[in-house]
């Protein structure tokens, strides 16, 4: 009796600990919502592959897919569709398998297959196009690992294949900032750029959540990146083996004078302090 009456009681006391916002809230949840557009993502790609090859792409490859959103867009998107997700943490991977991969269909589910694995010695069939978003291939500081890491990606396609990554830069990107949060209908996004050092070009940012209530998810997740430029990122992909490498910049809206979210082919473009692009490589 002593025993129960004691636990309610220090039941009780745990309950009155205020709970705030960040405290309930879901980091990937918020990292999804926040970062993520898996359907712009794919269909730049899948246009870029029918581009080069006449025809749709069928089987996806995406690295350092934390949750998995995009291989799981992917199988929603095309009944033939098939896709890997790789990614070392477990933690994104069974949220992903929980919040994803489930609220596919039995038959969809079955066309995914998630790997908990390192992305430079992970092996499996070959795809069509392997997708690494996110700039999450900027974790290789040295030229020596990004070399290995695209050898991995061209090895993993099929000889008529794509390899699409993201790129950031421009002047902004290479200072220590602090973003104006971005309303996400519900909570606020804050991208900051805790540190940058020009000698090594290591950029080390974090994302922060914002509520309603005030309260704050400090350093809900961190990146020590290496700010890799667009000519290095292709000078790499020759060296691995990729015969072509191609440039798509965003277009400017006219009324913002912000990014339109429509891509194109370039060779050239007029400098933007803050600009992300995709580089597509082919074997
Ligand atoms: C920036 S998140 C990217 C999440 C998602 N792909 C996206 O587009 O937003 C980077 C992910 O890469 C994973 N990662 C880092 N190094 C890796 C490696 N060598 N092999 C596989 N995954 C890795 C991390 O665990 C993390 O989930």
């Amino acid at each position: 009796m002593g025993r129960t009456k004691k636990s309610r009681g220090k039941n009780r006391g745990k309950q009155r600990k205020r709970q705030t916002q960040a405290s309930l809230a879901d980091k990937h949840e918020l990292y999804q919502r926040a970062v993520q557009e898996p359907e712009a993502d794919l269909l730049l790609a899948r246009k870029i592959f029918r581009t080069h090859f006449g025809r749709p792409p069928l089987i996806m490859r995406e690295d350092f897919c934390g949750t998995a959103l995009t291989a799981c867009e992917w199988v929603r998107m095309g009944a033939n569709n098939r896709a890997f997700g790789i990614d070392l943490d477990p933690d994104p991977l069974e949220w992903g398998r929980v919040h994803n991969l489930e609220k596919l269909n039995e038959e969809q589910q079955s066309r995914v297959e998630l790997i908990e694995g390192d992305v430079m010695s992970t092996h499996h069939e070959q795809v069509d196009m392997t997708l690494a978003f996110n700039f999450s291939y900027f974790i290789f500081h040295e030229r020596a690992t990004l070399l290995e890491y695209f050898r991995m990606a061209r090895a993993s396609l099929r000889p008529e294949g794509l390899f699409l990554m993201d790129v950031y830069g421009g002047s902004g990107a290479q200072t220590t900032s602090e973003d104006d949060p971005r309303d996400c209908d519900g909570f606020d996004y804050i991208w900051d750029q805790y540190r940058f050092d020009p000698i090594q070009c290591n950029a080390v940012n974090h994302i922060h959540f914002e509520f309603p209530d005030g309260s704050r998810m400090k350093r809900a997740f961190t990146y020590d990146w290496r700010l890799w430029s667009i000519p290095e990122i292709c000078d790499v992909l020759r060296d691995a083996g990729f015969s072509q490498t191609e440039v798509y910049w965003e277009g400017t809206d006219q009324d913002t004078d912000e990014g339109n979210g429509i891509f194109t082919l370039r060779k050239s473009a007029i400098d933007d302090p803050a600009w992300v692009a995709y580089v597509a490589a082919i074997p």
